[in-house]
């Protein structure tokens, strides 16, 4: 692997330190590592690789130097107004907000799915949803195999997915106070069907961005997709119902292969022994994690599943830096 200078933007938030942790951990081989945040945090420090870094404020002349790859995790407008700045000095910016994933000019991958789009890039490349990359790892195996037509997703989203603003709501809930900072609702003690905003069609901004993702990921505008948005009471970790109707029959003994063999994938179907997917075994982990693997036997060629990432992690920052290793291996 060849070395480059990385900057991380959004340095000091939720996803930014865990950019910072997962280079460390993977050990990604840069020569030289910028931070940047907003005014707020300028002149404050974070740490990689046992280094301390001074992260800057993000200006428009940040990228005037030797950077080769960005890693962006600092919300939607952020990204709007400086990944164009940064891929027009030559940066290769991997972003991990919604901004740029549905603009035809912008591969959305998910290494373990659709690597090849990678090198179709224009100097961004968009990071997915956090719910759509750990069920596109998910899918990815029964649409080679067997062809997918309909797919039901119901998601159960731990409140990390919604910054420090969604856990201090948890915490403060678990306290015994009901006021609420980041939900409409308190969130200790109950399940919102409601993520992001809703949308004139009565969806919620999130399910939309699971629909509309995956047909693109997956490379196949014709498949039929539902999906239910739920945040729980969990700080870390999504977990999902998938039901799928496959184009073909299957055997069920077969899934479960698939899904053994699998890169990225840790099969966990144990019922004998209670033995499925948790949030609290994903935890600080990159793998997606399957189980409860059975037929719908309302369908001809339905299968259910139950899906349990990171979503800090793979949800969104070990993606992007799986995105930069593929990269500088070219
Ligand atoms: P800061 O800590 O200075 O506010 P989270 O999603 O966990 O809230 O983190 C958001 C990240 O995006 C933080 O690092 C935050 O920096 C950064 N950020 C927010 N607004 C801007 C901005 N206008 N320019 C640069 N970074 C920003």
């Amino acid at each position: 692997m060849k070395k480059v200078n990385i900057a991380v933007v959004g340095a000091t938030g939720m996803v930014g330190r865990t950019f910072l942790k997962v280079l460390e951990e993977r050990d990604f081989p840069y020569n030289k590592i910028y931070c940047f945040a907003s005014k707020r945090s300028a002149g404050t420090k974070v740490k990689c690789k046992g280094e301390d870094i001074i992260v800057e404020e993000l200006t428009e002349t940040s990228f005037d130097r030797d950077i080769d790859i960005a890693l962006f995790s600092a919300g939607g407008t952020t990204s709007e107004k400086f990944a164009p700045i940064a891929a027009s000095k030559g940066v290769i910016v991997v972003d991990n907000s919604s901004h740029f994933r549905m603009d035809k000019d912008v591969p959305l991958v998910v290494p373990e799915v659709n690597p090849h789009a990678i090198f179709e890039h224009k100097n961004i490349i968009a990071n997915p949803n956090c719910s759509t990359i750990q069920a596109m790892v998910a899918l990815k195996p029964l649409q080679e195999k067997y062809g997918i037509k309909r797919v039901v997703f119901s998601t159960y989203q731990a409140v990390s997915g919604s910054g420090v603003k969604g856990v201090t709501d948890l915490e403060n809930g678990l306290k015994g106070s009901l006021e609420t900072n980041c939900y409409p609702h308190p969130i200790a003690n109950n399940c919102l069907p409601h993520i992001d905003v809703f949308m004139d069609n009565g969806y919620t901004k999130e399910e939309m961005k699971m629909i509309n993702e995956t047909k693109k990921i997956l490379g196949d505008d014709s498949l039929k997709i539902t999906a239910t948005a739920v945040r729980v009471p969990l700080y870390d970790c999504h977990s999902e119902s998938i039901n799928v109707e496959l184009d073909g029959s299957f055997d069920i003994e077969n899934v479960f292969e698939l899904y053994r063999d699998y890169k990225g994938i840790i099969l966990q179907d144990d019922v004998a022994n209670n033995v499925y997917p948790l949030a609290t075994t994903a935890k600080g982990t990159d793998d997606v994690y399957i189980g409860r693997i059975r037929r719908d036997f309302s369908l001809d060629n339905g299968l259910n599943i139950w899906v349990v990432a990171d979503n800090i992690r793979k949800g969104a920052a070990t993606n992007a830096v799986q995105i930069a290793e593929v990269l500088i291996t070219r």
